[in-house]
């Protein structure tokens, strides 16, 4: 009854708040809208942006925010995060791509790799073959 008022959200949920128009953070576990502060950020709306949909926790200490900035959080704050949804811990959730070095394996280029084995193994081949001929 009582805390009705706190929202937990997936992170998921806060990945989908990712734009200048609708832009939310997380910050130490706790999710923040700050839609209405980009303009307003005193170290840029840049670094908000960088960040919308994500755990900023890290980059959010490592500026080394004062008391000030730590007050206006509650203005900001819509809830917490579901810390058993798919959050990422620190920056896991930088996206590697795999999808191209699946492509590389199966494209020709694998063929020239190829030829740049068997050239030198050719030449070794012609220089003993060589050596044995005159020897
Ligand atoms: C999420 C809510 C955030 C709030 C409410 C907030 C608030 C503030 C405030 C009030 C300041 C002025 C200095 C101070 O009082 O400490 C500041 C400075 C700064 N913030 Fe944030 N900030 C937030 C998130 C972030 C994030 C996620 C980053 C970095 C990724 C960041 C980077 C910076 C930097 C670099 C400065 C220093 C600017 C300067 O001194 O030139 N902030 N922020």
């Amino acid at each position: 009854m009582g805390t009705d008022h706190k929202k937990v959200f997936s992170f998921a949920e806060v990945s989908s708040h990712n734009n200048p128009k609708d832009c939310w953070v997380i910050v130490n576990a706790k999710v923040y809208n700050v839609t209405n502060f980009l303009t307003d950020h005193p170290g840029g709306e840049e670094v908000l942006l960088a960040h919308v949909g994500k755990d900023a926790s890290e980059e959010f200490e490592d500026a080394g925010h004062g008391s000030v900035a730590r007050l206006m959080l509650d203005e900001f704050y819509v809830g917490e995060i579901d810390q058993s949804s798919t959050m990422p811990t620190k920056k896991a959730h930088i996206a590697t791509p795999k999808q191209p070095r699946d492509n590389e394996e199966k494209s020709p280029d694998n063929i020239t790799n190829l030829l740049r084995l068997l050239v030198p193994v050719g030449v070794c081949v012609v220089a003993v073959v060589g050596i044995h001929l005159y020897t």
